[in-house]
């Protein structure tokens, strides 16, 4: 059976594009973040995936608002980005894992996630910036890839508790896929942040504390919160998080930290990461 090893969750904010594009690593404004990545980088090489399963909103470039499924999985062999118009680099085509998307699309239609299956599919910024900050000297991420995307763009969201319960389907399916495949889950986005509005720049460092802890200790503690509460409480696009808690939820019952970090801000947002293996 496969091995899921662990999972990794981070913001994804487009500006992180453009300091890896420009080599910013080391400047003041951007060191307290990409300082956080070397230490799970280490601890990547250690669990070795092969295979990536990304837990990520799209913002706008494969769905639009006329057509926006709650949850839908990739099932493509490859995965494009393309420019979304924020001045950062397109990215190389990402490697998908056929096999590994009809297995998950399977046993979540089995578990009454009515998921929509994608055989194209474009990934964005949410997507491909993670990957390339967890492996950073490979043109090519060298993980092949599936992508679970989950709407936190258009009202109505699937509710955290959601979210949660996906999570876990998707964890239960890698653990009894036939493979000898290691599997890492990776969830991004967040943590609070708005990005328009009377509350633009809307940041609540204390919430974001409590659930990256939580995530540990107590892992379905931000299912009692409704969508509107979390829009209150971490802000319009803060409630990104819904990724945070689908990758916890994938790794079982019990799990370790590996690292942590969170910096205030990058861009707009509370930007954090954590790595986490099943305990
Ligand atoms: C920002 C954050 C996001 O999560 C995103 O998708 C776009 C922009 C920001 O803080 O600039
Ligand atoms: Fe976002």
């Amino acid at each position: 059976m496969a091995t899921l090893v662990g999972g990794v969750t981070t913001s994804h904010v487009p500006a992180i594009g453009r300091a890896i594009a420009q080599n910013l690593q080391q400047e003041p404004y951007w060191k307290p973040w990409f300082d956080g990545f070397p230490p799970v980088r280490r601890w990547l090489a250690e669990v070795r995936p092969d295979v990536a399963v990304v837990f990520y909103n799209d913002h706008g470039l494969n769905f639009f608002l006329d057509k926006m499924p709650t949850f839908a999985v990739g099932a493509a062999p490859t995965y494009e980005n393309d420019d979304e118009g924020w001045g950062i680099p397109t990215l190389p085509p990402y490697r998908g894992d056929p096999a590994l998307s009809w297995h998950l699309i399977e046993a979540l239609i089995e578990r009454e996630f009515d998921v929509t299956t994608c055989q194209e599919m474009r990934v964005d910024h949410a997507f491909t910036l993670p990957l390339k900050l967890l492996w950073p000297d490979d043109e090519v991420c060298p993980v092949r890839t599936v992508p679970v995307c989950i709407n936190t763009v258009q009202f109505p969201l699937p509710s955290a508790a959601r979210c949660f319960r996906l999570g876990q389907a998707v964890g239960d399916a890698i653990r009894a896929w036939d493979s000898d495949a290691r599997v890492l889950v990776v969830g991004t986005g967040g943590l609070s942040h708005q990005l328009d509005g009377e509350r633009a720049g809307f940041i609540n460092r204390d919430f974001d504390r409590a659930f990256m802890a939580s995530l540990i200790d107590d892992p379905k503690w931000a299912t009692q919160y409704s969508i509107e509460d979390l829009v209150e409480l971490t802000g319009t696009q803060g409630v990104e998080l819904l990724m945070w808690l689908a990758a916890r939820a994938a790794l079982g019952d019990a799990a370790r930290q590996v690292h942590a970090n969170y910096h205030i801000p990058i861009s707009n947002t509370a930007a954090g990461l954590m790595a986490m293996a099943p305990a």
